[in-house]
């Protein structure tokens, strides 16, 4: 007899020693090394897979797409079922994107476009729907905030996330505390998945304590269920092989409790596991011992910051890898191991040979931390600057169109 798979959500937790020194979840990210994360030891804590060249290269050879920076560079690291995606695009099957944001703040920072590039990426790539999840109700009940606020903050982040580039056409963005009262199927899978785990699974997965109000408890049905094709009846319709539609989920890693949560009842409610696509956090300005947060103003650069503001956080708060002293420096050379500004180069310069050539220079001591710094913040004041121009276009008209539930475009 074949041996019964145990329980994701549940499954292989992480030797003591392991777990004491990296912490990886949706509300908390640290470890004591200043390199960061050991996203190995991750993967084998979270039981994912590893993004392997073969499934690069059989992603770049059906969607005829060269492999993202994100790709190249691991920042999308760790998967799950990810050829069952690739399997459906080749075989011409439906699927969709879905992603989300938890509007805590005015701003997203850098931190929070990477999800969002690489989505944006995914949805050229395989040209299918996308639906975003705006979980106002989540940040209403962790955050000092209330529930109107979070409510706005939706919105205002929502046309960030449109300032991306997404297609209108692909393209659904929703607020929680819109959409669970407008959709019965929606909140039908919510009550669905609710059934299915108990208080025992919901504390083994998300450390609840005896204090903390119910509604936090039941929360992680809420981020389940866009997972399930049928909780979107305006853009898959009502039929029966609806869910067959599959769903990929790109993500950082911390979100994966909540998907390990959703694999393991999609099978009792008939539906697909979801596939999910992780990425590596970017890290907090000063160093990678945790991620840049929206909760710690300091540790991040915002999408609303001006080009004198960027330049003066990257000046004096990005932790550097360089030696005490020029002369030092130059002899020993920089460690771009834990160089942040090195760090954010990596995910935001696509020039491939500039990066190995800044690399070999900071390394040899040729390049100065200060020059190194002035690279970072010509590529980071550029790239905000069009963020911002992008999204002043961003209308409230536009933003109704991608917020109103309806068909969207499918691939042939
Ligand atoms: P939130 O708002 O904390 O984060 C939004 C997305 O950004 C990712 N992220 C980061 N990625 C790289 N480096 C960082 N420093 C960093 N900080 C945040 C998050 O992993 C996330 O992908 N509960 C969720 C909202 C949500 C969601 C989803 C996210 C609802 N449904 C489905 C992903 C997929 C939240 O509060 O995300």
């Amino acid at each position: 007899m074949a041996e019964a798979t145990p329980p994701e959500a549940a499954a292989p937790a992480a030797p003591a020693a392991e777990a004491e020194e990296q912490v990886v979840n949706p509300w908390e990210v640290k470890t004591g090394s200043n390199q960061g994360i050991d996203y190995d030891k991750l993967i084998r804590q979270f039981g994912s897979s590893k993004v392997s060249p073969e499934l690069l290269e059989r992603f770049e050879r059906l969607t005829g797409k060269p492999p993202h920076r994100f790709l190249r560079r691991g920042v999308f690291f760790s998967h799950r079922d990810l050829s069952s995606i690739l399997d459906a695009y080749e075989k011409k099957e439906p699927f969709y994107l879905y992603t989300g944001r938890g509007p805590s703040s005015q701003s997203m920072h850098l931190g929070h476009l990477i999800p969002f590039i690489f989505t944006k990426y995914l949805q050229d790539a395989f040209n299918v729907p996308l639906v975003v999840q705006l979980t106002d109700d989540e940040k209403f009940l962790w955050k000092n905030l209330t529930a109107e606020e979070c409510h706005d903050l939706a919105y205002k982040n929502a046309k960030d996330i449109i300032a991306c580039g997404f297609d209108v056409d692909k393209t659904f963005i929703f607020s929680d505390f819109d959409y669970m009262g407008s959709c019965p199927d929606f909140y039908r899978n919510v009550v669905k998945v609710q059934k299915c785990v108990t208080l025992n699974q919901a504390r083994a997965i998300f450390g609840f304590a005896d204090t903390d109000c119910i509604g936090k408890v039941s929360f992680p049905a809420i981020q389940a269920v866009p997972a399930f094709s049928t909780s979107f009846p305006d853009i898959f319709g009502r039929e029966k092989n609806v869910k067959k539609v599959k769903c990929l989920i790109p993500c950082a890693i911390d979100q994966d409790p909540y998907f390990r949560m959703t694999r393991d009842v999609a099978h009792r409610l008939g539906h697909c596991k979801p596939a999910l696509i992780h990425s590596t956090f970017f890290p907090a300005l000063q160093g990678s011992q945790t991620k840049m947060s929206a909760s710690d103003g300091n540790s991040s650069i915002f999408l609303t910051d001006t080009a004198k503001q960027i330049q003066k956080k990257v000046n004096k708060e990005a932790f550097s890898g360089g030696r005490v002293s020029v002369e030092e420096h130059r002899k020993y050379g920089g460690d771009t191991t834990v160089d942040v500004a090195y760090k954010y180069l990596t995910f935001f310069l696509d020039d491939d040979a500039k990066l190995q050539q800044i690399k070999e220079d900071y390394e040899a001591g040729r390049m100065l931390t200060g020059e190194l710094k002035k690279e970072l913040i010509g590529v980071l004041q550029a790239m905000v600057a069009e963020h911002q121009e992008r999204r002043a276009t961003v209308t409230d008209e536009l933003l109704k169109q991608f917020m109103t539930p309806r068909p969207l475009c499918r691939a042939a």
